[in-house]
């Protein structure tokens, strides 16, 4: 706050394409699509439309109980039907933390339901992020994202990122009747942004199903598009039993998440006897953010975003692939979709931890918006319509603050 209050903010004005300008007029290429959500780019007018029809028609009704909107029906749906496990049910929340706290309390919920009431456990990965609700928080692999706020969700085990023996031994530690679920980042992305090593992801799915733990896929940033598929679990065919999204399902025209259910895990809540499941926020399912979610899914569809993202993957590495032999870079994460980060040097940060805010800074000086991540690496997660000119002009920006760092 008080860095804020010294240095003045910078008042984002307006969008278009992979461009944000500034109250002044300045223009920047937005490095980051905001916070990794804003995929389709900005200032697309037929969001703009069907929104501004359906806020005419009924801006808003609610979905709880027996009660839905049309738009509300038609995304849910519609993200079924994209879904990896075919036949998954969509549960709409108001974005990625509200679906990190549905999710794990849909899988405790799960586990009563079917009678191995024991299975209260999560697993998470260490350098995950999953929001910041109470759920969240406790799930936080970012150290000190958790701290400092006592007692958090309890039964929560956190397990090295890269290591699928460290999952095997914490289930086998906890007695696998007592763990619920599996969180997993499929990408750490504020995290740092690294890409799971090599048969990670397929070795702890495979884990998971072994010992009946639910896997849960934290897609937030990685579903809708951006890592080079509609997402991650569908890219590296992981069949999760639950998927948390949002950012992406809107390209944050307005604020959307949902929990896409496996059949399997929906199918206890929907039994005779199962009850009434005492869950759901006043937004969800809005009927005017999900008009604003179809018309993203349209634009996503019709330019095969996804498709876009796997082919810009390796023109976008070997775009920033140079930064790595600047001085003060350490190295250059890059190579799963449009997803990046630029390393600063570790022991240069260690020397001067005010180097990261530094380096944003001159970045912006130099028209890039970005910002530094958990490890103190510059996030890159552009729009996913960037074309070659936009990624010579990210690559020169960044190169240009560097050097006058
Ligand atoms: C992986 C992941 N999970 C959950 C969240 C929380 O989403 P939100 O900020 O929309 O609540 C984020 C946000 O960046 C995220 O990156």
């Amino acid at each position: 706050m008080a860095a804020v209050e010294s240095a003045g903010e910078l008042v984002i004005d307006r969008g278009e394409g992979i461009y944000v300008w500034d109250e002044q007029g300045r223009r920047y290429l937005d490095a980051t699509a905001s916070l990794w959500y804003c995929n389709v780019g900005y200032g697309r007018e037929e969001i703009a439309e069907a929104v501004a029809e359906q806020i005419r028609r009924l801006a808003a009704y609610s979905t709880f109980g027996d009660v839905s909107n049309r738009p509300a029906i038609e995304l849910a749906e519609r993200v079924g039907a994209l879904a990896p496990v075919p036949e998954s049910k969509v549960f709409l929340t108001s974005g990625g933390s509200d679906s990190i706290d549905t999710a794990a309390k849909m899988t405790r919920r799960y586990w009563q339901l079917v009678g191995q009431t024991d299975r209260t456990l999560f697993i998470t990965r260490e350098s995950a992020y999953h929001g910041m609700h109470i759920a969240g928080t406790s799930l936080a692999g970012i150290e000190a994202n958790a701290v400092g706020y006592g007692t958090l969700v309890g039964d929560v085990a956190k397990v090295a990122w890269d290591s699928p023996s460290a999952l095997s031994e914490a289930i086998a530690f906890a007695g696998p009747d007592h763990v619920a679920a599996f969180f997993c980042e499929p990408v750490l992305g504020a995290g740092g942004v690294f890409a799971p090593p090599e048969g990670y992801l397929q070795e702890v799915r495979a884990i998971c199903r072994e010992a009946g733990v639910l896997f849960v896929a934290d897609e937030v940033i990685t579903g809708f598009g951006r890592v080079g598929d509609w997402f991650a679990s569908s890219r590296w065919d992981l069949e999760p039993d639950l998927i948390t999204c949002a950012k992406g399902i809107t390209s944050g025209y307005l604020p959307m998440g949902a929990v896409i259910a496996a059949p399997w895990v929906a199918e206890p809540f929907w039994q005779e006897g199962a009850g009434l499941w005492r869950h759901g926020y006043t937004y969800a399912g809005h009927a005017t953010v999900a008009a604003a979610g179809l018309a993203n899914l349209d634009i996503m569809e019709r330019e095969a975003l996804p498709g876009r993202a796997l082919a810009l993957e390796r023109e976008l590495s070997e775009a920033l692939a140079t930064l790595a032999e600047h001085p003060l870079v350490e190295e250059v994460r890059a190579g799963t979709g449009v997803l990046a980060a630029v390393q600063l040097d570790t022991d240069a940060i260690a020397a001067e931890p005010g180097l990261p805010a530094r380096a944003v800074a001159a970045c912006r000086e130099a028209g890039v918006l970005t910002r530094a991540l958990a490890t103190g690496a510059l996030q890159v997660s552009p729009a996913l319509v960037l074309d070659r000119a936009g990624m010579k002009e990210l690559r020169t920006g960044i190169g240009a603050a560097l050097d006058a760092l």
